[in-house]
């Protein structure tokens, strides 16, 4: 099972918000999609659901199941949150007490009390919306989890909690992830590898990749393998940062505030960065 984007273009009238992406994500991966706001990347997620029709190009998902967190939980205000986490399942014509036993099994999994469960949204914190958002989509068994910054909105001690529920279903189920964030961090530490986009129009200049394995990834190792990640030219262009504190003799001159002179060497969707971090 993979999916696999080829050439993938997209345009909203004459603009075009995704150019040339290419991109294979195979069973058990987890990929991070990092970018700048505006640079394309729910376009594309939105295009891998399905939820859009690419301008040019092809994508081709041979995952068995999907599942899409918004960046919003979008959930259905008039239902409780256990009706909300079933959704999927009672559009697949899972039986009533099947689908109850599920939903409520996997709303305590993911730190949500009985109580909780009977509340209706509004009645719900954003870090109850969120988990609900999280459990209405694995509910569905997906071997595909997109995810649209789901943890932008929590606080630091909710997305640890968070991270680690996430990470303990997607590792025990071997599912896939390619997930959107703009916390770099959060991107080293969840992904085996890092896609770095560039604006205007939406494009992949830099890939790399995260080595040790998850079951290994210590805090020391995210700070210095994010504060790595951070020091790439890919990234200081991309966010519109200045060049790093220790320039190379080659990159000279560029005090201005302006893109650093290494983003000239970053603009061919086919020449990418490769970063290893921590292999040993
Ligand atoms: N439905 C739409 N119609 C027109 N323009 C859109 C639409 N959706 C997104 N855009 C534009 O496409 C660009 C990329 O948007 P988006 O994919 O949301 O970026 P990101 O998620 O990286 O912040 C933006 O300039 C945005 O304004
Ligand atoms: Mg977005």
């Amino acid at each position: 099972m993979m999916l696999e984007l080829s050439q993938l273009s997209h345009r909203f009238a004459l603009t075009e918000v995704l150019a040339g992406i290419n991109l294979t994500l195979p069973a058990g991966e987890s990929v991070a999609l990092v970018g700048p706001s505006g640079c394309g990347k729910t376009t594309m997620l939105n295009l891998i659901a399905g939820l859009d029709r690419p301008s040019e190009g092809r994508i081709e998902n041979r995952y068995a199941a999907t599942a899409y967190v918004f960046q919003q939980p979008r959930l259905l205000p008039w239902k409780t949150a256990l009706d909300n986490i079933a959704l999927g399942l009672k559009a697949r014509r899972v039986g009533r007490q099947e689908w109850e036993a599920r939903a409520a099994a996997l709303g305590r999994r993911l730190g949500l009390t009985g109580a909780d469960l009977d509340k209706f949204p509004h009645a719900l914190s954003g870090g109850m919306q969120s988990r609900v958002a999280l459990a209405r989509a694995l509910a569905l068994e997906p071997d595909l989890l997109l995810l649209d910054e789901p943890f932008s909105a929590l606080d630091v001690g909710l997305k640890a909690e968070l991270y680690a529920l996430l990470l303990a279903e997607v590792m025990a189920r071997g599912t896939s992830v390619l997930m959107i964030t703009h916390d770099l961090m959060e991107a080293v530490r969840l992904s085996d590898r890092i896609l770095m986009m560039a604006p205007a129009p939406g494009r992949i200049v830099g890939e790399f990749r995260l080595e040790r394995a998850q079951a290994e990834r210590d805090e020391a190792w995210i700070y210095h393998s994010t504060a790595a990640f951070m020091r790439t030219p890919e990234v200081r262009a991309g966010f519109g940062l200045p060049p790093p504190p220790h320039p190379s003799p080659a990159g000279g001159g560029g005090q201005g505030g302006g893109l650093p002179p290494a983003a000239a060497s970053s603009r061919g969707p086919e020449k990418k960065a490769e970063m290893s971090c921590g292999a040993h």
